[in-house]
């Protein structure tokens, strides 16, 4: 039997999908946030055996309406878990035209517009943070793979040694890569990755803004040098996913020109607020990295999976990953471009990422994400001293950008909360549990200084002040239900 649908059960298909997208777009952010179901009980629900004979389109739509509900619907406004967007419908739109088009964007050869727009979306990012015109970049699967790809390519520029053919045996001296303590688990994966291992980061001090010291950053470099370590990277973070902290770039940066050291900057989450005046100066040294990662998966509300690296020098990249075979050697004339990827990035197949991407920048404009991530900021700073000005909930972080860490600490009609730390910690934890069970509002945790803390993250365009009260109110309802009520 073939496997070519006809043109009317294409048709059938992909119109019940269009209708579901525009029925969920409608509707989601009235939608219980998470779901109540057990594990058990959905395995029970969804695992069929392996379906051997075609199944009724009709019926498979309906088994899909329940994959659909069952899943935490991450557009919803008051979903403040984690640094994860809404995606904006032309990024869905242009994910399925991607797919439809199914183009291999491993070369020009392979699929020369969608290359040629690769290479715009690529300056348009440049542009939007204010990196070097002149540097390069590749869309990745995300953040932490953006970080693995940035810090092999630093690890190849930070010796003269053929690393490809040699391996990290050969790096002369004990590798470092130096990071401060906030900063995302993606580097310590990619360290271990990389074969250097967890144990050459240097996890250097912050200061009580969560920042990493840049003095201290000196004295490590120039301690490990005399005792013959040798530097990888400085990783520095514009925005970290535990408080949205932003290290001193500028600091850092001059550190790192001064040692002749790799700068990478992990702006996975942080790096498109460069944008917004309410970041200000706090982001004005990005241009300054070698590297950078920032994620349109997250603050330009593409829909999963859009990351990027975006290096100052082009050449870095081919040097770390060039690795050729006869099956993939470029036969072009002149007429042609022979560039390609694969010599770019570890992946070979690629999908067309970033048409998603050059949709979303195209039908909003830049200044609508640019005013869409300020009001971001806006509500973050507006939830930040709502909950100082309360008596029963404590800031227990600055909010720089878009991060909120505090907690409930009850009221004891009127004093504050009681308990000894350890309960105050347990209560929230619970508190948090049973917020996401509340389905009204989803958030998610960080340690603060040792203690537990709740963790508000305003990634999506359609949070507004009005949702951030209401988490609280959410807060305080959930709270009173457990027993300890304002
Ligand atoms: C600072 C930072 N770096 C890296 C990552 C990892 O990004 P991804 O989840 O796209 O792999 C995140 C994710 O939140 C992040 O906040």
């Amino acid at each position: 039997m073939s496997i070519e649908l006809s043109h009317a059960e294409r048709e059938a298909l992909g119109r019940a999908a269009l209708d579901f997208a525009l029925e969920y777009f409608r509707t989601q952010s009235t939608l219980p946030i998470y779901p109540s179901v057990g594990s058990a009980d959905l395995t029970s629900r969804l695992a069929r055996s392996l379906p051997v004979e075609p199944q009724d389109m009709q019926a498979v739509l309906k088994e899909f309406g329940e994959v659909a509900a069952n899943g935490r619907h991450n557009g919803h406004p008051r979903m403040f878990g984690y640094v994860q967007s809404a995606a904006s419908f032309p990024g869905v739109v242009a994910d399925f035209l991607a797919s439809a088009l199914n183009q291999n964007v491993t070369s020009w050869r392979s699929a020369p517009a969608a290359t040629t727009i690769e290479h715009q979306v690529i300056d348009w990012l440049k542009e939007m943070v204010g990196f070097d015109p002149n540097g390069g970049g590749i869309l990745l699967s995300g953040g932490s793979f953006a970080n693995f790809a940035a810090i092999a390519t630093a690890m190849r520029a930070s010796t003269d040694v053929d690393l490809n053919r040699a391996g990290v045996a050969a790096l002369p001296g004990r590798p470092r890569i130096y990071a401060s303590a906030m900063t995302h688990m993606s580097i310590a994966k990619a360290a271990s990755m990389l074969g250097v291992g967890k144990d050459a980061i240097v996890a250097l001090p912050v200061d009580g803004d969560f920042r990493m010291d840049a003095r201290a950053l000196a004295a490590q470099i120039e301690g490990d040098r005399a005792e013959g370590h040798h530097a990888i990277c400085v990783v520095a973070t514009a925005g970290d996913v535990n408080t949205g902290a932003i290290d001193p770039l500028a600091a850092i940066a001059d550190v790192c020109a001064e040692a002749g050291v790799w700068l990478h900057i992990d702006g996975a989450y942080g790096a498109l607020a460069a944008q917004s005046p309410q970041v200000g100066g706090a982001m004005a040294a990005i241009g300054r990295a070698d590297s950078l990662t920032l994620d349109p998966h997250k603050w330009l509300y593409a829909p999963l999976d859009a990351g990027c690296l975006l290096v100052r020098d082009p050449s870095a990249l081919r040097r770390a990953f060039t690795e050729g075979a006869d099956y993939i050697d470029v036969v072009t004339d002149r007429e042609m471009s022979d560039f390609a990827y694969w010599d770019h990035s570890p992946e070979l197949s690629r999908r067309f990422r970033a048409l998603k991407i050059w949709f979303i920048l195209k039908i909003h404009g830049a200044r609508a994400i640019r005013d869409a991530i300020d009001r971001n900021i806006a509500v973050a700073h507006h939830l930040a001293r709502v909950v100082q000005e309360s008596t029963d909930f404590e800031l227990l972080a600055p909010a720089p950008l878009s991060i909120v860490c505090f907690r409930f600490v009850g009221s004891d009609g009127g004093g504050p909360f009681s308990g000894s730390p350890e309960r105050i910690d347990a209560f929230n934890k619970q508190l948090m549990v049973e917020v996401q069970r509340d389905g009204d509002a989803y958030l998610s945790n960080a340690m603060i200084h040792g203690r537990f803390a709740l963790r508000a993250c305003i990634v999506n365009y359609r949070t507004t002040m009005a949702d951030a009260d209401r988490l609280l109110e959410t807060i305080r309802r959930v709270a009173a239900r457990m027993g300890r009520g304002v």
